[in-house]
Formats: C-alpha cells, structure tokens, sequence
C-alpha cells in the first residue's frame, strides 16, 4: 500500500530550514517530552540551527524533549569527535540542550555490537517510541545507514557502509581511506514506525534520487521509497533539489 507524502517545495535552502523546524516544533509544543530522532549531515543542519534559534529566543521549550540517534560508525565511540553521537552534540544537543541522560544513543564501541542493537530497540519501545524522526537521504537512497537493499522490516543492525557512503563521509575524515566501513543503524522498522517523519532534501545532488524515492517503484534497493508506505511523512526540499 502507498500513502501520500507532503510534500513542500521552497525557494531557498533557508526557507526549508525553517519550514521543517516548524513541522518539528509543533510536535515538541504538542509533547514536551517528545522524542526526537536526529539524522547527522548537512540536509537538517540549518533546521538544528533554527530550532536552536526558537530555543534561545523563548519561543520552544526544548528542556524536556528526548533525543534518538539514527545512527553511528561501529567501533567509534561517542567522545570521539568523528563520531555521529560528537557531531550531534556540536550541531544539535548542546544547542539545544539535551543531555546524554536524555538521549537513547547508538554506542558505536559497544563491545557486543549486537547486543547494543537490541538494547537500543528496547530502550527506544520503553521510551514510547518516537514522535518525529528528522531525516535526510543519501544519494543512494539510503536512510540512516540502511543502504541498499533494506527491506522495511529490517532491525537495527550492523552493517557494511556502501561505497558512495563512504565517499561522502570521507569529508569528516580527512580521507576515505580513513572512514570506518561499518556502522550501526536504526533499522527501517524504527523509523518507519516514528509518528511523525520529516525529510530534509537540499541541493541540484540530490534531485535525481529524491525523484526516484518519489515516484519510482517502492524497493528495497531504494529504501527511502519506503517513506510511501507510512502516513504522517513531510518532505522538505528546495528548488535545487527538485529541479534538478
Ligand atoms: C545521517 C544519516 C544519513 C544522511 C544522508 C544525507 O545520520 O544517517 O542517512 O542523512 O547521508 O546526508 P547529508 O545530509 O550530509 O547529505
């Protein structure tokens, strides 16, 4: 089955910041301890910036709402600057202040990765699930660190960071060579499942893959395709990306 998706065009890549940061400020004004999943990259950055912005200016109250990661490079802990958890504290948390005792984060280090998935799932059902989950696609569709092919139903995992992936990365690394080639991700059960999902899409890059995502068949070998399966999905893009 399909739903529709929203989906808003903007002229420029500030208007879909703010946008979006409407979109994920009425759910945290509707549920102050509200949970919220934060993709790393630059597709929500200016979004984490306008909400910080509202947080500083009095207009949202963040003291309460609760942080999910998406995701996170196995073996990389979060003390490490290149980890997702370190970029997230920089760009979002510390922004918006939101303590690690109010995060259910991903431990890349973990020393049982598999157990970690699964404490991770756990704590994110114990927490009541999440109430929006901010995203942005890679441009091989991926969602997360759910690379090609991931079915809707796959769990929090480890898994092997494709190629393209690893390219993009490699500008917080210093090199690809330098990238970690596996991660941990939530799996497209958990996101699917989140009651609210904001998608973030900027730049001419993406514009060939967000069509797809869009139109083409939904599969697992585009897993933001997905997205059309799940009501409550708001995409947020620019003109860049849509045209092309
Ligand atoms: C980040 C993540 C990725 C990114 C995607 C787009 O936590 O999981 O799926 O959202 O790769 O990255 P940017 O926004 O940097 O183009």
């Amino acid at each position: 089955m399909t739903v529709k998706i929203t989906l808003f065009v903007s002229d420029t890549a500030e208007e879909v910041a703010r946008g979006a940061a409407d979109d994920a400020s009425e759910v945290i004004r509707t549920d102050k301890r509200a949970a919220v999943m934060f993709a790393v990259g630059e597709s929500p950055t200016g979004l984490y910036a306008e909400l910080a912005d509202r947080r500083r200016s009095g207009t949202l109250d963040t003291s309460r709402i609760r942080a999910v990661q998406l995701d996170e490079y196995l073996g990389v802990a979060a003390e490490d600057e290149r980890s997702f958890y370190g970029w997230l504290r920089r760009e979002a948390l510390d922004p918006l202040g939101i303590p690690l005792e109010r995060t259910t984060a991903l431990h890349g280090d973990a020393p049982d990765a598999v157990a970690e998935c699964a404490r991770y799932e756990r704590a994110v059902k114990e927490g009541g699930g999440i109430d929006v989950a901010i995203l942005g696609i890679g441009t091989n569709g991926h969602l997360g660190f759910n690379e090609p092919p991931s079915d809707a139903t796959a769990p929090t995992r480890v898994v092997q960071l494709a190629d393209e992936t690893i390219e993009s990365n490699a500008r917080y690394w210093g090199g690809r060579e330098r990238v970690p080639t596996r991660g941990i991700t939530a799996g497209m059960r958990v996101i699917l499942a989140a009651r609210r999902i904001v998608v973030v899409v900027t730049g001419p890059l993406k514009s060939e893959i967000l069509h797809r995502a869009l139109e083409d068949e939904v599969t697992a070998d585009l897993p933001a395709s997905w997205l059309r399966t799940v009501p409550n999905v708001r995409v947020y893009c620019d003109r860049a990306a849509w045209d092309g």
